[in-house]
């Protein structure tokens, strides 16, 4: 931790332990520090508090108490579907194709309904950002107006979101508008998102995925990210049938990622969910083009899509962070992104020993700054370096009612011990850009 200089008024001083992961170290904990917060939400200084460290000791219960409590950087879910927070964890036996065409869809369509979805959408932000998500990269619906309501709802709790319409011109069912409405609706979208000049809230173009889209679709999408140099999100190689399905679909291409290239919609502020089944080639051209991965280990596995081998991802030099993919996966909570990265890359461990598993530092990398790395903005987030915006969790080991004690250990590592067994209760407060946005301030009725 340098010694930096207070650049801008400081508005809060915050003292305790943080946690966080550097450019130079997967993870950096520095105890008894002094973190400045200036008056526009950035980190003005991050240093030792100037009394002694004191000894930790097991019997020593003031030191115990002052580390159960610490600071992390706020997490980042890049990849999540809000409207299908509806119906979470109710419909996970079918693979992907027919999971999408028997459940999905049919949901998606009440979003016409901006009652229905308003309900939705304040719901599934209040509870990504109770659970510790200060960014989300959420998919929204074909409908340009309630795509702007969830801008606004996560604008008013004060979330940092990218915001995506998506777009799909090719469906058997009647859930999806022509290739001109696509383009339309996708302008206005971004142009009315863009006017609100929420300070957080961003669009993001949204092709569907390759199979709900034409050729002609995918090259206006790309042309329209290009022109107003914007985020794109969509889905790449989940499932062994979608892979079949795009070959079918666009034979003239060499691969999915190849079909993504050829219509500018790999970019480095690209993050294509999942991933699981590309090939060394295909993760070759995401380095080259700087595009990002989204692992959703929670969908991947509740959907028997496949396992995405992490390791081999950032080998090439692949940007990686972790979505939850709500509701492909059935938990909205980074926590659960998180042990199910670990978990997912254990059983890859087990498949074959040679397998070097992911440690518990790295994820919470991925969950945090790879994750702001993934969204092109860890310039802004991601960690606690001087001149980031300070979003932070709070976190009590053992808060009152809360599911954790006191871990009594020699060198207790209340990190990992409360990532693995806490939840909601332990993130006691959330601020993002240095507001404080958990517990709530109900937004203001109109
Ligand atoms: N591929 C295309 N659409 C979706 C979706 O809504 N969820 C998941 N998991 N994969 C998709
Ligand atoms: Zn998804």
């Amino acid at each position: 931790c340098a010694l930096n200089r207070p650049r801008a008024k400081i508005a809060h001083v915050y003292r305790g332990t943080f946690m966080h992961s550097t450019q130079d170290t997967t993870l950096e904990i520095i105890e008894d520090a002094l973190l400045g917060v200036d008056t526009v939400g950035k980190v003005s200084h991050l240093l030792h508090s100037p009394k002694k460290k004191k000894k930790k000791n097991v019997n020593d219960f003031h030191a115990l108490l002052r580390c159960s409590e610490f600071f992390m950087p706020g997490m980042v879910d890049t990849h999540i579907h809000a409207p299908q927070y509806s119906y979470t964890g109710t419909a996970m036996d079918l693979p992907l194709l027919q999971w999408l065409n028997t459940y999905t869809f049919p949901v998606e369509s009440r979003f016409k309904d901006l009652k229905f979805a308003h309900r939705v959408y304040t719901e599934v932000v209040k509870r990504t950002l109770k659970n510790g998500t200060t960014t989300a990269c959420y998919f929204a619906t074909i409908h340009t107006d309630a795509s702007l309501l969830l801008g606004k709802i996560a604008n008013d709790f004060g979330q940092r979101a990218f915001v995506g319409k998506v777009c799909m011109d090719r469906n058997k069912s009647d859930y999806k508008e022509t290739t001109q409405e696509c383009q339309k609706e996708t302008c206005r979208f971004i142009a009315e998102l863009l006017n609100k000049k929420y300070p957080l809230v961003k669009p993001v173009v949204t092709p569907r995925f390759a199979p709900s889209c034409t050729g002609d679709l995918l090259g206006q999408l790309g042309a329209i990210a290009r022109k107003n140099n914007l985020h794109i999100q969509s889905h790449i190689s989940e499932n062994v049938d979608e892979v079949k399905l795009v070959k079918e679909l666009f034979p003239e291409s060499k691969s999915y990622t190849d079909v993504y290239h050829k219509y500018n919609l790999l970019t480095d502020k690209t993050v294509m969910a999942h991933g699981c089944h590309l090939t060394d080639e295909e993760l070759t051209l995401f380095s080259e083009t700087g595009a990002s991965l989204s692992h959703c280990p929670n969908s991947n596995i509740s959907l028997c899509s496949g396992l995405l081998n992490v390791r081999n991802v950032l080998k090439h030099k692949v940007k990686l962070g972790l979505g939850t993919d709500v509701a492909g996966g059935y938990s909205a909570s980074m926590l659960d992104a998180v042990r199910r990265t670990l978990d997912t890359s254990k059983v890859l461990t087990i498949q074959n020993p040679k397998h070097q598993a992911l440690t518990f530092d790295e994820v919470f990398r991925l969950a945090t700054l790879g994750g702001s790395q993934a969204l092109f903005l860890d310039d802004q987030t991601g960690n606690f370096e001087v001149g980031k915006d300070f979003d932070a969790l709070r976190v009590n080991v053992a808060p009152p009612g809360g599911p954790i004690d006191l871990i009594l250990c020699d060198k207790p590592k209340v990190g990992s011990g409360a990532l693995y067994k806490g939840d909601d209760r332990n993130i006691v407060e959330v601020f993002v850009a240095g507001r404080k946005v958990v517990p709530f301030m109900e937004p203001a009725a109109e």
